[in-house]
């Protein structure tokens, strides 16, 4: 396994889905490269596609994969700006300077930061906190009727019974 200071060639299905130019949901398994991937492609846009880096939105679901997704662009960007003299340095290293303006966090927070813009719009104060614990409550809440086997089983049948109904 490579560090992520460890410079990697991508595999041809990697590529594909680094520079893909349509919308595209791409699955992979845990450990595949997920991550590698969508740091390759930030940075494919950035030196090929000549896209400024507050222009791309990077969204993960935990703090610490929004860390490590920064992590690993940064480090890909400073590789291409030290060694690529070609047409790729120049836009890296426009990149790295830039590097302030990158969009590279969590879900959460960006949506946070929607809110925060437009709190006067939902009536509630812009320096509004996010209580942790009960939006954990909240979650277990909603999910735990869904994953018990009963709960699965009622979801199951209910669905049957729509498919019945609305064939
Ligand atoms: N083409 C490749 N060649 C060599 N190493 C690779 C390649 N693709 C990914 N790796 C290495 O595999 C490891 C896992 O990659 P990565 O963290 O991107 O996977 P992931 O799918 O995001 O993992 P997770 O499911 O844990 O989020 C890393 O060390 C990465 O450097
Ligand atoms: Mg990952």
């Amino acid at each position: 396994m490579a560090s992520d200071k460890e410079k990697v060639s991508l595999n041809d299905e990697q590529q594909s889905a680094a520079h893909c130019t349509e919308n595209a949901v791409i699955t992979a398994g845990a450990g595949s490269g997920k991550t590698m991937v969508l740091a390759s492609r930030y940075v494919w846009l950035v030196t090929v596609k000549k896209y400024c880096v507050r222009e791309i939105l990077t969204l993960t679901f935990t703090k610490k994969a929004a860390a490590q997704m920064y992590r690993r662009i940064h480090h890909m960007l400073a590789e291409i700006a030290g060694e690529d003299k070609g047409i790729n340095g120049k836009p890296a290293r426009k990149a790295l300077d830039e590097f302030v303006q990158a969009r590279i966090q969590t879900l959460d927070s960006y949506s946070a930061a929607i809110v925060r813009q437009a709190a006067n719009r939902y009536g509630i104060r812009p320096d509004f906190t996010i209580d942790e614990e009960r939006c954990l409550s909240l979650a277990r809440d909603e999910a735990m009727p869904f994953l018990s086997p009963c709960g699965i089983i009622r979801q199951l049948s209910s669905f049957t019974r729509k498919k019945v109904r609305y064939p």
